[in-house]
């Protein structure tokens, strides 16, 4: 059942008498409509009355309401004005730009302005790498987006994506000190798209591409890759993989088994999970079936596209065709990123001794955590309010942290693994069991590790 949480938080200014059971009748009506009160200030007193900000946590817009209601039905209460927390914070938007150098006299002027950063600009000119020591290319990332997936909403188009890409922005420069700037393009054809992203990529160190649907993400991101020579990330495909696939590893651990000897079911064959798919391959699982909305893939299976095509081809050793509850038929891994409520605890329990089940379909799983966990020894969510929450802060910012380090022209499959491998190290074995199989998204250790593991199978790759 969904509590309510800081996501829809409400501050409640109202009029109140001054008695001593005021606060008490406000609290308990609050909680009588199930909202979760976070703080209580007097911002006024007067002789007559107090004026308080009753903060809470709410379920959706028509809890809000109800919480208010319930608070004006109160005798001497009357509500001046609500506010909607999370609309606060975006107010004006999350990010801004300040100026790291000092421009106070002409002196300072001469320096960073006219005349004196002409010469800066001619010894970029004769040695274009320069710009990644001289600007701000250094540190600097694009998050790119056609607004065209955004988060699970849908095509909400670019100018809706801009909060979701601010965030993003914002998680960068706070997790591994990394500027990144919001590039969202009002275009949702493939060739306009990767000609933007040419056309802006002097100024970046590097391209995050953030919900760009599939299966046009895959060509952009392919093309970009040929195209520039700094690296392009697709994050929903990319940092998704990293953080399943060290999950994954440490969740074996934690079950006793090796990747070798599993057979793992991925439900969901789009961005997130092609990814996966690709990157669980090079540790050489047993075998893997992709299973999508028409079944598992298999190379019989008409109207394959590219991707799908490369899937069949490197998964299902069979060529077995059925539905998902079939696949999950003896299966130890269940990872899913397709679409909420598939499956219940009867499938986990068709599964082979001490399952895996990663349900990370958002906001609903494919699963109900609960009932997973009725038969898996291990269950991984997107959700913040499970353990194992699978989520893609652990590997982006490190990641590209790491990348602008190496100076970093592209990204290979090895960095991948290793940011894999550096996400499910930092939980030592003291830490590790069936509710700990990632760390925090707010350890400090995280972001370093991932980093300098990225950095350094960038050194080992002389072409990276
Ligand atoms: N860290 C995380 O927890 C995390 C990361 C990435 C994606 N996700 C979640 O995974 C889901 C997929 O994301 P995406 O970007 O890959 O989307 P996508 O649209 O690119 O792909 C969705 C895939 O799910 C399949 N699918 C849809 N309904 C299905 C059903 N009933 N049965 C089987 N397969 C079905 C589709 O055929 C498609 O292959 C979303 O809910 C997303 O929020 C979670």
């Amino acid at each position: 059942m969904p509590v309510p949480g800081p996501g829809y938080s409400i501050t409640i200014r109202l009029e109140a008498p001054p008695s001593a059971t005021a606060a008490g009748d406000i609290a308990s009506a609050v909680g009588r409509v199930g909202g979760v009160i976070t703080a209580f200030d007097v911002v006024e007193s007067h002789a007559d009355r107090i004026v308080v900000d009753v903060t809470c946590n709410a379920l959706s817009a028509n809890h809000a309401k109800d919480i208010t209601d319930a608070l004006e039905a109160l005798p001497g209460v009357a509500v001046r004005k609500v506010s909607d927390r999370t609309f606060l914070v975006h107010l004006g938007g999350k990010l801004e730009v300040s100026a790291k150098v000092a421009l106070r006299n002409r002196d300072d002027l001469s320096r960073a302005y006219t005349p004196g950063v002409a010469r800066v600009c001619q010894a970029i000119a004769a040695n274009p790498e320069d710009a990644r020591r001289l600007t701000i290319k250094r540190n600097t990332v694009a998050v790119v987006t056609d607004g065209s997936a955004v988060l699970g909403l849908g095509n909400l188009g670019p100018a809706a994506a801009l909060p979701v890409m601010e965030g993003k922005a914002a998680l960068f420069k706070k997790f591994a000190g990394v500027d990144a700037w919001p590039v969202c393009l009002d275009t949702q054809d493939t060739e306009e798209i990767i000609r933007a992203v040419e056309l802006i990529a002097p100024v970046y160190g590097g391209i995050n591409l953030e919900d760009i649907a599939a299966p046009r993400c895959f060509e952009i991101e392919r093309r970009l890759r040929q195209k520039l020579n700094i690296p392009v990330f697709h994050d929903d495909q990319h940092g998704t993989a990293i953080v399943v696939v060290g999950a994954l590893r440490n969740a074996l651990r934690v079950v006793g088994k090796s990747i070798e000897d599993c057979r793992v079911v991925v439900c969901g064959v789009g961005a997130a999970g092609s990814a996966i798919i690709r990157l669980l391959l090079h540790k050489n699982p047993a075998d893997v079936l992709a299973v999508d909305v028409d079944g598992i893939v298999h190379n019989d299976r008409p109207g394959l596209d590219e991707n799908l095509g490369w899937i069949a081809a490197h998964t299902n050793r069979d060529n077995r065709s059925g539905t998902l509850r079939e696949a999950l038929v003896g299966a130890d891994v269940f990872i899913g990123v397709s679409a909420p409520n598939l499956f219940g605890a009867e499938q986990v329990a068709t599964m082979a001794p001490d399952p895996i089940v990663f349900a990370l379909a958002n906001p609903d799983p494919e699963i109900d955590p609960i009932e997973a966990q009725q038969h898996a020894a291990v269950v991984a969510t997107g959700r913040s309010d499970f353990p194992n929450q699978i989520n893609n802060v652990l590997a982006f910012p490190g990641f590209f942290r790491g990348l602008l380090d190496a100076h970093a022209h592209s990204i290979t499959d090895a960095m991948l693994l290793a940011a894999a491998n550096a996400i499910a190290d930092v939980v030592d074995g003291e830490r590790l069991n069936a509710s700990f199989v990632v760390p925090s998204v707010f350890d400090s250790a995280v972001a370093p590790a991932v980093a300098e593991a990225v950095r350094r199978a960038a050194e080992r790759d002389p072409g990276a």
